[in-house]
């Protein structure tokens, strides 16, 4: 276990630390209380197992704007089920229209597709900031576009896609949305916003634990599985059962962590999202302000004011972003994330590969204290180097 002497979390972008007391507390009474293989037996165990899971997809359905939830399917996380829907409706020489802000959970199964599909692929060219023009969309329409794939919100930069003006500007293609940095803190209303692939993570906004994640499928979209095996249904077939959302959830699921994620979910909807959103917001704009008084260092993203995701990136001249990380958790306690972040392609968009950034991403249980505290041990690095 780590050293647990006081520290300040930066890095929620990663992972949502803390979580709220009901999660942890929901998994262990599950993993005491009941066995957790659902769907498979028919005593009160599994039958008790099978309500969580299907309380967990009515409130994810709900949360996310779709009206049945057996369009909710549960994942071990987004990369997952962006990797479902990306090898699932990218057949051979389809196009498909993506921003220069993925992550690699969808760069990576493209360039694979690319090799091996003959998939094509355009590139949407951001802002300074990461920002797209959903003006651009259109004109890289072909008849052949298949999917725009959207990161909603940067794990970079912050800058926000406006996903309602990217669903009206689609023409006859799908729009495929990462949701891994907005689901929990920004409006995601599948109906809403013209969205047919909705891929969520667990362990980040929506305060649920590692190894959860899920998609939602727009109604009539049909799409073949990644992985095929017992699903509890149809146990006759030796072959995939076409019922949703069984034919994609293959194997025993993830009882517990679905529980959590059920419980992070409630903990949301009784807070309220957007008083979480606003709560986020206020810690950014702080840090922002309080950044662009640091001499030497740069911001990239949107501006304080500009709506935006909390993940907030820098450079510091005289130091790398690794030295810079690494100072601020042995020296202040303070727990930030220097590199990539797993999103290459963005930092050749705001010009910050190979180095990377220093990302600093507070989320709704920091304080005002804490944004002070990492302010405070940036000039004191700063005045050092
Ligand atoms: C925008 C974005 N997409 C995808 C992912 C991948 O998330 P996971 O590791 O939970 O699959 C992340 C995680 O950092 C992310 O920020």
């Amino acid at each position: 276990m780590p050293d647990p002497s006081p520290c300040i979390y930066l890095d929620n972008a990663a992972t949502s630390f803390p979580k709220p007391p009901e999660v942890g507390e929901t998994m262990l009474r599950m993993i005491r209380e009941i066995s957790l293989s659902p769907g498979r037996s028919a005593h009160r165990f599994s039958l008790a197992a099978s309500r969580v899971i299907f309380e967990a997809r009515e409130r994810v359905a709900d949360f996310f704007g779709c009206p049945d939830s057996s369009r909710v399917v549960f994942t071990s996380n987004v990369t997952e089920a962006l990797n479902v829907g990306i090898f699932g409706l990218l057949q051979t020489g389809a196009h498909v229209l993506t921003t220069g802000m993925e992550h690699n959970s969808v760069m990576r199964p493209l360039r694979y597709l690319e090799k091996t599909r003959g998939v094509i692929l355009t590139i949407l060219p951001t802002d300074p900031t990461g920002g797209i023009d959903p003006d651009d969309i259109p004109k890289h329409l072909k008849a052949k576009t298949r999917l725009i794939i959207i990161n909603h919100v940067s794990n970079v930069t912050g800058a926000v896609a406006d996903l309602a003006a990217i669903g009206a500007r689609k023409g006859g293609a799908l729009l495929m949305v990462d949701a891994a940095q907005s689901a929990g803190v920004f409006p995601l209303d599948m109906e809403a916003f013209g969205i047919d692939f909705l891929a969520f993570t667990g362990h980040k906004g929506l305060f649920g634990p590692t190894g959860t994640g899920g998609f939602l499928l727009r109604q009539g979209l049909v799409l073949p599985p990644l992985t095929m095996g017992g699903t509890g249904s149809n146990s006759e077939l030796e072959e995939q059962p076409q019922l949703m959302p069984d034919c994609f959830e293959s194997g025993t699921p993830n009882t517990v962590g679905i529980g959590g994620l059920a419980a992070g979910l409630e903990c949301i909807q009784k807070i309220g999202r957007e008083t979480i959103r606003l709560r986020e917001a206020s810690l950014t704009r702080t840090l922002l302000e309080g950044l662009s008084r640091i001499q030497g260092v740069t911001v990239y993203g949107p501006i304080p004011g500009e709506t935006r995701g909390s993940a907030v990136s820098l450079t510091m001249v005289g130091k790398s972003v690794t030295d810079l990380a690494f100072l601020l958790d042995r020296n202040f306690g303070i727990m930030a994330r220097a590199g990539l972040h797993c999103a290459p392609a963005a930092h050749r968009s705001i010009t910050t590969f190979p180095q990377g950034t220093l990302r600093l991403s507070p989320g709704f249980f920091n304080t005002e204290g804490d944004i002070r505290s990492v302010l405070a041990a940036l000039e004191q690095i700063n005045a050092t180097r």
